[in-house]
Protein backbone atom coordinates (compact mmCIF):
# COMPACT_ATOMS: atom_id res chain seq x y z
CA UNK A 1 0.00 0.00 0.00
CA UNK A 2 1.33 3.73 -0.75
CA UNK A 3 -0.15 6.75 0.99
CA UNK A 4 1.00 9.85 -1.02
CA UNK A 5 1.23 13.18 0.71
CA UNK A 6 1.83 16.22 -1.54
CA UNK A 7 1.92 19.98 -1.21
CA UNK A 8 3.95 23.01 -1.13
CA UNK A 9 7.04 23.64 1.01
CA UNK A 10 6.42 23.40 5.10
CA UNK A 11 2.65 22.46 4.47
CA UNK A 12 3.83 19.63 7.16
CA UNK A 13 4.18 16.52 4.70
CA UNK A 14 7.57 15.34 6.30
CA UNK A 15 6.48 15.62 9.72
CA UNK A 16 3.08 14.16 9.12
CA UNK A 17 3.80 11.57 6.92
CA UNK A 18 6.50 10.45 9.53
CA UNK A 19 3.87 10.03 12.18
CA UNK A 20 1.34 8.43 9.63
CA UNK A 21 3.45 5.52 8.89
CA UNK A 22 4.68 5.09 12.23
CA UNK A 23 0.51 4.74 13.30
CA UNK A 24 0.14 2.38 10.35
CA UNK A 25 3.31 0.40 10.60
CA UNK A 26 4.35 1.32 7.56
CA UNK A 27 7.58 3.47 6.71
CA UNK A 28 8.68 7.02 5.23
CA UNK A 29 9.91 7.75 2.11
CA UNK A 30 11.23 11.67 1.79
CA UNK A 31 11.25 11.84 -1.81
CA UNK A 32 12.46 15.95 -1.29
CA UNK A 33 15.87 14.34 0.92
CA UNK A 34 16.95 13.24 -2.49
CA UNK A 35 16.33 16.03 -3.97
CA UNK A 36 18.80 18.12 -1.27
CA UNK A 37 21.20 15.30 -1.21
CA UNK A 38 22.30 15.56 -4.68
CA UNK A 39 22.39 19.34 -4.59
CA UNK A 40 24.66 19.07 -1.26
CA UNK A 41 26.94 17.37 -3.32
CA UNK A 42 26.69 19.94 -6.29
CA UNK A 43 27.09 22.61 -4.29
CA UNK A 44 30.54 21.21 -3.02
CA UNK A 45 31.43 19.45 -6.21
CA UNK A 46 29.83 21.22 -9.18
CA UNK A 47 31.11 24.74 -8.56
CA UNK A 48 28.71 27.92 -9.17
CA UNK A 49 25.18 26.79 -9.43
CA UNK A 50 24.92 29.36 -12.41
CA UNK A 51 26.81 27.02 -14.28
CA UNK A 52 25.36 23.54 -13.48
CA UNK A 53 25.15 21.18 -16.31
CA UNK A 54 22.15 18.65 -16.28
CA UNK A 55 24.87 15.91 -17.58
CA UNK A 56 27.26 16.89 -14.32
CA UNK A 57 24.84 16.85 -12.04
CA UNK A 58 23.08 13.67 -12.70
CA UNK A 59 26.04 12.14 -12.88
CA UNK A 60 26.52 13.28 -8.81
CA UNK A 61 23.04 11.68 -8.63
CA UNK A 62 24.74 8.10 -9.04
CA UNK A 63 26.63 8.28 -5.42
CA UNK A 64 23.24 9.18 -3.81
CA UNK A 65 21.56 6.02 -2.22
CA UNK A 66 18.32 5.93 -0.75
CA UNK A 67 19.33 3.55 2.71
CA UNK A 68 16.41 1.81 4.45
CA UNK A 69 16.56 2.65 8.20
CA UNK A 70 14.29 1.24 11.43
CA UNK A 71 11.44 3.75 10.15
CA UNK A 72 12.09 4.61 6.48
CA UNK A 73 14.76 5.39 4.28
CA UNK A 74 17.27 7.94 4.52
CA UNK A 75 19.68 9.30 1.73
CA UNK A 76 23.44 8.92 1.81
CA UNK A 77 26.07 10.03 0.00
CA UNK A 78 28.80 7.91 -1.06
CA UNK A 79 27.91 5.37 1.56
CA UNK A 80 27.92 8.01 4.62
CA UNK A 81 24.49 9.27 6.13
CA UNK A 82 24.17 13.38 5.53
CA UNK A 83 22.03 14.02 8.34
CA UNK A 84 20.63 17.54 8.85
CA UNK A 85 23.24 18.85 5.90
CA UNK A 86 20.98 18.73 3.87
CA UNK A 87 18.65 20.91 5.75
CA UNK A 88 20.66 23.90 5.51
CA UNK A 89 20.05 27.38 3.74
CA UNK A 90 22.09 26.88 0.79
CA UNK A 91 20.76 23.80 -0.52
CA UNK A 92 17.21 25.15 0.80
CA UNK A 93 18.23 28.02 -1.86
CA UNK A 94 19.44 25.79 -4.88
CA UNK A 95 17.01 22.50 -4.74
CA UNK A 96 14.48 23.95 -6.76
CA UNK A 97 17.22 24.34 -10.25
CA UNK A 98 18.06 20.25 -9.30
CA UNK A 99 14.41 19.66 -9.56
CA UNK A 100 14.11 20.88 -12.77
CA UNK A 101 16.28 18.27 -14.15
CA UNK A 102 14.46 15.96 -15.79
CA UNK A 103 16.65 13.29 -15.83
CA UNK A 104 17.16 13.75 -12.16
CA UNK A 105 13.78 13.79 -11.80
CA UNK A 106 13.50 10.36 -13.38
CA UNK A 107 16.12 9.35 -10.97
CA UNK A 108 14.85 9.93 -7.85
CA UNK A 109 11.53 8.30 -9.20
CA UNK A 110 12.84 4.92 -9.82
CA UNK A 111 14.71 5.22 -6.25
CA UNK A 112 11.45 6.48 -4.63
CA UNK A 113 8.98 3.59 -6.84
CA UNK A 114 12.05 0.52 -5.43
CA UNK A 115 11.54 1.48 -1.97
CA UNK A 116 7.73 1.49 -2.12
CA UNK A 117 8.01 -1.58 -4.21
CA UNK A 118 9.28 -3.77 -1.37
CA UNK A 119 7.73 -2.32 1.86
CA UNK A 120 4.51 -0.06 2.79
CA UNK A 121 4.88 3.55 2.51
CA UNK A 122 4.09 6.64 3.55
CA UNK A 123 5.61 8.59 0.74
CA UNK A 124 5.80 12.73 0.58
CA UNK A 125 6.81 15.17 -2.31
CA UNK A 126 5.62 17.11 -5.01
CA UNK A 127 4.60 14.86 -7.59
CA UNK A 128 4.17 11.58 -5.74
CA UNK A 129 0.05 11.32 -6.43
CA UNK A 130 0.36 11.83 -10.10
CA UNK A 131 3.99 11.20 -11.77
CA UNK A 132 5.52 8.81 -9.04
CA UNK A 133 2.72 6.39 -7.81
CA UNK A 134 -0.41 7.82 -9.73
CA UNK A 135 -2.45 4.45 -8.79
CA UNK A 136 -1.52 5.02 -4.93
CA UNK A 137 -4.61 4.03 -3.56
CA UNK A 138 -4.76 7.34 -1.33
CA UNK A 139 -3.46 10.39 -2.08
CA UNK A 140 -3.64 13.81 0.61
CA UNK A 141 -2.36 17.10 -0.91
CA UNK A 142 -1.84 19.18 2.23
CA UNK A 143 -1.69 22.98 1.88
CA UNK A 144 -1.80 25.89 4.65
CA UNK A 145 -1.70 30.02 4.21
CA UNK A 146 1.96 30.64 3.27
CA UNK A 147 2.40 33.13 6.42
CA UNK A 148 1.47 30.22 8.77
CA UNK A 149 3.40 27.78 7.00
CA UNK A 150 6.74 30.50 7.05
CA UNK A 151 5.81 30.98 11.07
CA UNK A 152 6.08 27.12 11.57
CA UNK A 153 9.25 26.64 9.20
CA UNK A 154 11.25 28.99 11.58
CA UNK A 155 9.74 28.04 14.88
CA UNK A 156 11.36 24.40 13.83
CA UNK A 157 14.80 25.69 12.71
CA UNK A 158 15.42 28.42 15.55
CA UNK A 159 13.40 26.75 18.28
CA UNK A 160 12.04 29.86 19.26
CA UNK A 161 8.48 31.88 18.52
CA UNK A 162 9.51 34.09 15.28
CA UNK A 163 8.92 38.20 14.89
CA UNK A 164 6.75 39.17 12.54
CA UNK A 165 9.57 40.59 9.90
CA UNK A 166 11.39 37.44 10.18
CA UNK A 167 8.21 35.80 9.20
CA UNK A 168 7.12 38.34 6.49
CA UNK A 169 11.46 37.80 4.91
CA UNK A 170 10.52 33.55 5.28
CA UNK A 171 7.49 34.43 3.52
CA UNK A 172 9.14 35.61 0.51
CA UNK A 173 11.29 32.89 0.59
CA UNK A 174 8.97 30.42 0.44
CA UNK A 175 6.34 31.91 -2.09
CA UNK A 176 9.52 32.48 -4.32
CA UNK A 177 10.11 28.33 -3.82
CA UNK A 178 6.11 27.53 -4.46
CA UNK A 179 6.65 29.80 -7.61
CA UNK A 180 9.90 27.79 -9.08
CA UNK A 181 8.69 24.56 -8.20
CA UNK A 182 4.82 25.34 -9.33
CA UNK A 183 5.27 23.03 -12.97
CA UNK A 184 5.88 20.16 -10.79
CA UNK A 185 3.40 20.76 -7.78
CA UNK A 186 0.37 18.87 -8.45
CA UNK A 187 -2.94 17.89 -7.01
CA UNK A 188 -3.84 14.57 -8.25
CA UNK A 189 -7.79 14.57 -9.08
CA UNK A 190 -8.26 11.54 -6.93
CA UNK A 191 -6.45 13.25 -3.96
CA UNK A 192 -8.22 14.72 -0.84
CA UNK A 193 -6.89 17.87 -0.07
CA UNK A 194 -6.35 19.16 3.45
CA UNK A 195 -5.51 22.51 4.64
CA UNK A 196 -3.79 22.69 8.00
CA UNK A 197 -3.70 26.31 8.16
CA UNK A 198 -6.23 26.00 11.30
CA UNK A 199 -5.39 22.50 12.53
CA UNK A 200 -2.80 20.73 14.85
CA UNK A 201 -0.55 18.56 13.68
CA UNK A 202 -2.46 15.93 15.86
CA UNK A 203 -5.94 16.39 14.07
CA UNK A 204 -4.02 16.44 10.23
CA UNK A 205 -2.25 12.95 11.19
CA UNK A 206 -5.35 11.63 12.42
CA UNK A 207 -7.43 12.06 9.35
CA UNK A 208 -4.95 10.96 7.27
CA UNK A 209 -4.88 7.44 9.53
CA UNK A 210 -8.42 7.60 9.54
CA UNK A 211 -8.80 7.75 5.53
CA UNK A 212 -5.96 4.90 5.41
CA UNK A 213 -7.73 2.22 7.40
CA UNK A 214 -11.23 3.35 5.34
CA UNK A 215 -9.31 2.63 2.13
CA UNK A 216 -7.66 -0.95 3.69
CA UNK A 217 -11.19 -1.95 4.85
CA UNK A 218 -12.43 -0.78 0.76
CA UNK A 219 -9.15 -2.38 -0.85
CA UNK A 220 -9.92 -5.61 1.56
CA UNK A 221 -13.64 -6.04 0.75
CA UNK A 222 -12.92 -5.38 -3.11
CA UNK A 223 -10.66 -8.37 -3.02
CA UNK A 224 -12.69 -10.32 -1.13
CA UNK A 225 -15.44 -9.95 -4.06
CA UNK A 226 -12.98 -10.38 -6.40
CA UNK A 227 -12.02 -14.06 -5.09
O1 LIG B 1 10.44 20.38 3.22
P1 LIG B 1 10.23 21.27 2.01
O2 LIG B 1 8.82 21.21 1.54
O3 LIG B 1 10.77 22.62 2.22
O4 LIG B 1 11.08 20.69 0.83
P2 LIG B 1 11.43 19.19 0.51
O5 LIG B 1 10.24 18.31 0.55
O6 LIG B 1 12.60 18.82 1.32
O7 LIG B 1 11.83 19.33 -1.02
C1 LIG B 1 12.94 20.11 -1.42
C2 LIG B 1 12.78 20.48 -2.89
O8 LIG B 1 12.84 19.29 -3.67
C3 LIG B 1 11.49 21.17 -3.26
O9 LIG B 1 11.56 22.58 -3.09
C4 LIG B 1 11.34 20.79 -4.75
O10 LIG B 1 12.12 21.64 -5.57
C5 LIG B 1 11.99 19.40 -4.80
N1 LIG B 1 11.03 18.29 -4.81
C6 LIG B 1 10.41 17.97 -6.00
O11 LIG B 1 10.59 18.68 -7.00
N2 LIG B 1 9.62 16.86 -6.09
C7 LIG B 1 9.42 16.09 -5.02
N3 LIG B 1 8.65 14.98 -5.14
C8 LIG B 1 10.01 16.41 -3.78
C9 LIG B 1 10.80 17.54 -3.70
O1 LIG C 1 7.67 18.61 4.77
P1 LIG C 1 7.11 20.01 4.76
O2 LIG C 1 8.12 21.01 4.31
O3 LIG C 1 5.82 20.13 4.02
O4 LIG C 1 6.73 20.40 6.26
P2 LIG C 1 7.27 19.84 7.66
O5 LIG C 1 8.72 20.05 7.76
O6 LIG C 1 6.73 18.47 7.90
O7 LIG C 1 6.46 20.79 8.66
C1 LIG C 1 6.88 22.09 8.98
C2 LIG C 1 6.61 22.34 10.44
O8 LIG C 1 5.23 22.60 10.63
C3 LIG C 1 6.98 21.17 11.35
O9 LIG C 1 7.72 21.65 12.47
C4 LIG C 1 5.62 20.65 11.80
O10 LIG C 1 5.66 20.05 13.07
C5 LIG C 1 4.81 21.94 11.84
N1 LIG C 1 3.34 21.85 11.87
C6 LIG C 1 2.60 21.10 10.97
O11 LIG C 1 3.19 20.45 10.10
N2 LIG C 1 1.23 21.07 11.02
C7 LIG C 1 0.56 21.76 11.97
N3 LIG C 1 -0.75 21.72 11.98
C8 LIG C 1 1.30 22.52 12.89
C9 LIG C 1 2.68 22.55 12.82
Amino acid sequence: MVVAIDGPAASGKSSTARWVAERLGFRHVDSGALYRAVTWLALSEAGDPAGWREEAVRALAERVALSPTAAGFEPLVDGAAVGEAIRGTDVTRNVSRVAQLGSVRTWVNERVRAAGGSHDVVVDGRDIGTVVFPEAPLKIFLVADPWERARRRLIQRLGRHPQEDEIAEETEHLVLRDSKDATQTVQARDAVLIDTTFLTQAEQVDRIVALARARSRVLASDAADAG
